[in-house]
């Protein structure tokens, strides 16, 4: 697929700002699931890619382990560093794409979690941050990460309307609405998500937030071809076993 095409799908800023993500995501399901797969040993390296602002990553250091955080999105390793510090941390955060990262480094667990393979749009993309993966993997290192399983249904009944997805004051005092639609496109598989922003009560912006689906015969393919034994593949953070009506593809791979 051509480079324009990569340009053409994005995450808006306001996405990202960080205590606008912050104030949205509140829910720690996941990090029972992270935190049960840890090595037993505090002193194994843990890295996390696409920390964010460290929502994991934080209170994941404060168990008492080494982890160190990749993000590209340098306002969210700033809330991410800001809260380290709030918690007494010394946490590394390394501002890096994970498609071309190089670190000297290798480690015992990698994972990355809350979907953030879906801003992957090219199966090269995808394959390039597999290979990082790889690459800085110790012998017998375990791998994690965590996606939606794409429901057809879903998408043909939300874009159909718009919905409103969430309503919440933020840490700096922000009164914040977000509405919903979405458009599908078959060619690429992205899902063309447009959230549009109120705030104190005024629409602010339309932003983008598109994700590439991955299904899941796909997905268990491509691990396989880049050199990954998928060990569990579960539908939710609760350990079921993956199925026909999982929200959710989470894997754990050697
Ligand atoms: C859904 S957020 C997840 C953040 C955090 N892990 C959490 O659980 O809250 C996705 C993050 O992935 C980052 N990201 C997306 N593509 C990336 C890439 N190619 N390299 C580095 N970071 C990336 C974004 O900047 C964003 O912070």
């Amino acid at each position: 697929m051509s480079e324009e095409m990569n340009n053409n799908y994005k995450v808006g800023d306001l996405i990202y700002d960080a205590n606008i993500y912050d104030g949205m995501n509140t829910n720690l399901a996941d990090l029972q699931f992270y935190k049960r797969w840890l090595p037993k040993n505090k002193n194994a390296r843990i890295l996390e890619l696409c920390c964010g602002t460290g929502r994991l990553t934080v209170p994941i250091a404060k168990e008492g382990y080494l982890i160190s955080g990749v993000d590209y999105t340098s306002s969210m390793l700033e809330q991410a560093k800001v809260k380290a510090s709030e918690s007494g941390l010394d946490i590394e955060f390394i501002e890096a794409d994970i498609r071309t990262l190089d670190l000297p480094e290798k480690y015992d667990l990698i994972f990355i979690p809350f979907n953030s393979i879906h801003h992957l749009y090219r199966n090269e993309d995808l394959f390039n941050a597999f290979s990082v993966v790889k690459k800085h993997l110790k012998e017998g290192g375990v791998f994690l990460f965590d996606c939606f399983n794409p429901n057809i249904q879903f998408i043909v009944e939300s874009e159909k309307e718009q919905k409103e997805i969430a309503e919440y004051t933020t840490r700096d005092g922000r009164k914040v609405l977000v509405k919903q639609v979405m458009r599908y496109e078959n060619r690429t598989q992205i899902n063309r998500i447009e959230w549009h922003y109120f705030i104190n009560d005024e629409f602010n912006s339309i932003q983008n937030l598109d994700m590439r689906m991955y299904f899941p015969q796909e997905l268990d393919s491509y691990l396989e071809w880049n050199g990954f034994k998928i060990i569990h593949k579960f539908g939710a953070f609760d350990e079921e076993a993956f199925n026909d009506n999982s929200e959710k593809q989470i894997f754990v791979c050697q």
